[in-house]
């Protein structure tokens, strides 16, 4: 396994790792490692059936299930993201999120497998929410310590990929989150930023919440903090929505995209973020 890190201390390139064949414990627990420590981690390279990504990331955790349970159109719990596919549509462009974080036990990793990609655009962006905890001025560090936000799956101004059914809103009402996160096995913290979905932070009016949340989104997307991914096919990302969060650039609605994602959770007593 060797190992190439593409950011500053953030996202790292994992080589001469085969996913269909299950490493053995020892080569598993230091793909792990790496990739907690470096938040993404990106296997190039890779050739797999539904049933070998699931197997993967079934080892790392119980495996994710998407609350819009019609999304799950591969085997069993793989989605299949594609600009062809009415299903799990994907088009254009995508807003900064953590994934799952409007849900009271968010996904720990996604894992997306990447088959066909446009020659343009379509870039994933990952921002190192650890690092812009770690450097917030004091002036905004005061205003995020301790303090909780509300987490929506559908907030004004966002439009949802696939609409929410009414069963499915009335099954994700919003839940409150601390908006500094501990990580769950490194004791580390990062900010809980999930701009497309925070209503709310503290008992602020809503305009001030969103004053504060557009000065925190913007010093996590500065360039020194965003490791962007352009998709060659055959790459696995997994990436860690405890630490970072991401978005997709816009790409050409007439090339082709074709995705597919899985994820994992954290175990039980673990899952509620804290
Ligand atoms: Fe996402």
């Amino acid at each position: 396994m060797q190992t190439t890190v593409m950011a500053s201390n953030f996202a790292v390139r994992i080589e001469g790792v085969d996913l269909s064949e299950p490493p053995d414990d020892a080569a598993f627990e230091a793909l792990r490692a790496a990739w907690m420590q470096y938040k993404v981690a990106v296997f190039p390279g890779q050739e797999l059936e539904d049933g070998e990504l699931l197997a993967f990331a079934s080892r790392l955790g119980p495996i994710f299930k998407h609350i819009q349970s019609t999304l799950h159109t591969g085997e069993k719990d793989v989605m299949y993201m594609s600009n062809r596919e009415q299903k799990a549509l994907v088009q254009g462009e995508l807003y900064w999120h953590t994934d799952q974080s409007y849900t009271p036990k968010p996904v720990f990793g996604t894992v997306l497998y990447g088959i066909e990609i446009p020659k343009e655009g379509g870039e994933t962006c990952f921002a190192d929410l650890a690092a812009t905890y770690d450097t917030l001025p004091d002036r905004l560090r005061g205003r995020v310590e301790g303090e909780r936000a509300v987490y929506a799956a559908e907030k004004p101004g966002h439009k949802r990929r696939v609409s929410l059914s009414d069963e499915e809103r009335k099954k994700i009402p919003p839940v409150v989150h601390p908006l500094v996160r501990t990580h769950p096995y490194l004791g580390r913290k990062a900010l809980y930023l999930s701009p497309t979905h925070i209503s709310k932070i503290g008992d602020l009016p809503e305009a001030d919440s969103e004053e504060l949340l557009a000065e925190l989104t913007d010093h996590a997307t500065q360039p020194e903090r965003v490791y962007v991914h352009e998709w060659t096919p055959g790459d696995v990302i997994m990436w860690d929505n405890t630490s970072v969060m991401h978005k997709r650039n816009h790409f050409d609605p007439g090339e082709r995209r074709f995705h597919k994602r899985t994820g994992f959770y954290l175990p039980d007593t673990l899952s509620t973020p804290f």
